[in-house]
């Protein structure tokens, strides 16, 4: 009997690509070749199945050049690259990769805090650069961690692992702002408060943002954001690119508007606001907060057993859109 065929959009593990071939004809990307849309398309004939990383926009063009793709699994707990509403109109099934790298995710937001906070790459610049010639009292002097109040826009599972980090390990005081309030028993468990999005920008000494991107929470935090918070605060975005107005941020930084920043995610990644690169109060990380090998690799395992589970079992893991495909 053939085996349905998939198309595997990126490199990924050799393992991963194995698992995926004891079920499917699989074409994969092994070398990492940056496709243009009309070749991922054009890749895409006779596939039912994507896997997917975030990078590839799955639209409705993209749709109606495929009428045989059943299925698109993200290899990402965020999926702004699909267009979900096309996909549901296309009794395309989309499928993200949550929980596998909640924690791993949260590590990485209090460490760019705290490498934010502490001014850590901007004084480690300074040492390579041979400018280290006697120890000064205010030298690289940050902002303190512990005790100081911690505001977090979006407080899902990541946004809640980050609030136990700060308030468990830290005693740091939380306050957050999100869609809905969380209930009073998840609440306790984070040691977090719920205020308004004015009152945590006006308050907290450090902001972290871990809101999915939409078109409602693009520019979340724009100039009029930014001049709300403390001159001594810190902004760190681990959620997406487009949730802050990058060029804003670049102003606020150079002025003095707020203290430092801490960015994994930029707005048209991997292209950087070229004033963030000329700005030293910026921690820059390309996209890396879920990167470890173990949580990478759950994450690909994650997205091969949504390709099997829908393909071969019928019972997809962690589907977006189940309900609207299977009202089709
Ligand atoms: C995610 O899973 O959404 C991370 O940002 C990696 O893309």
């Amino acid at each position: 009997m053939t085996k349905p065929a998939i198309l595997v959009a990126r490199k990924i593990f050799p393992a991963t690509i194995a698992a995926l071939e004891q079920h499917f004809e699989v074409e994969s990307n092994q070398d990492d070749a940056s496709w243009s849309k009309a070749e991922l398309i054009a890749r895409l004939q006779g596939k039912v199945g994507a896997f997917t990383t975030g990078s590839e926009r799955i639209d409705a063009e993209l749709l109606t050049a495929c009428p045989q793709l059943r299925i698109c699994a993200n290899m990402a707990v965020g999926y702004n690259n699909f267009d979900i509403d096309a996909m549901s109109a296309a009794g395309v099934l989309a499928t993200n990769a949550p929980d596998v790298l909640t924690e791993t995710t949260a590590d990485f937001g209090f460490a760019l805090l705290m490498a934010t906070a502490r001014r850590i790459s901007e004084s480690e610049h300074f040492l390579r650069a041979g400018l280290w010639k006697k120890w000064s009292y205010d030298m690289f002097a940050g902002a303190e961690i512990h005790g100081s109040t911690l505001g977090i826009i979006g407080m899902g599972r990541i946004g809640q692992g980050i609030a136990k980090r700060g308030a468990h390990g830290f005693g740091m005081n939380v306050i957050y702002h999100n869609r809905s309030q969380l209930d009073a028993a998840t609440e306790a468990d984070c040691k977090a408060r719920f205020v308004s999005k004015e009152e945590l920008l006006k308050t907290a000494d450090h902001v972290v943002l871990v809101v999915p991107y939409s078109a409602a929470s693009h520019h979340t935090i724009g100039a009029a954001e930014l001049a709300l918070m403390q001159p001594t605060a810190t902004l760190v975005n681990i959620a997406r690119g487009g949730i802050v107005d990058d060029a804003a941020l670049a102003v606020a930084l150079r002025d003095g508007r707020i203290a430092a920043a801490g960015l994994d995610v930029f707005e048209g990644e991997p292209k950087v606001h070229p004033d963030l690169l000329t700005v030293p109060n910026v921690v820059l990380t390309p996209h890396i907060a879920s990167a470890t090998v173990a949580t990478r690799t759950a994450m690909a395992q994650l997205a091969a057993d949504n390709l099997i589970g829908f393909l071969i079992q019928n019972k997809p893991l962690t589907p977006i859109n189940a309900a609207q495909v299977a009202s089709k």
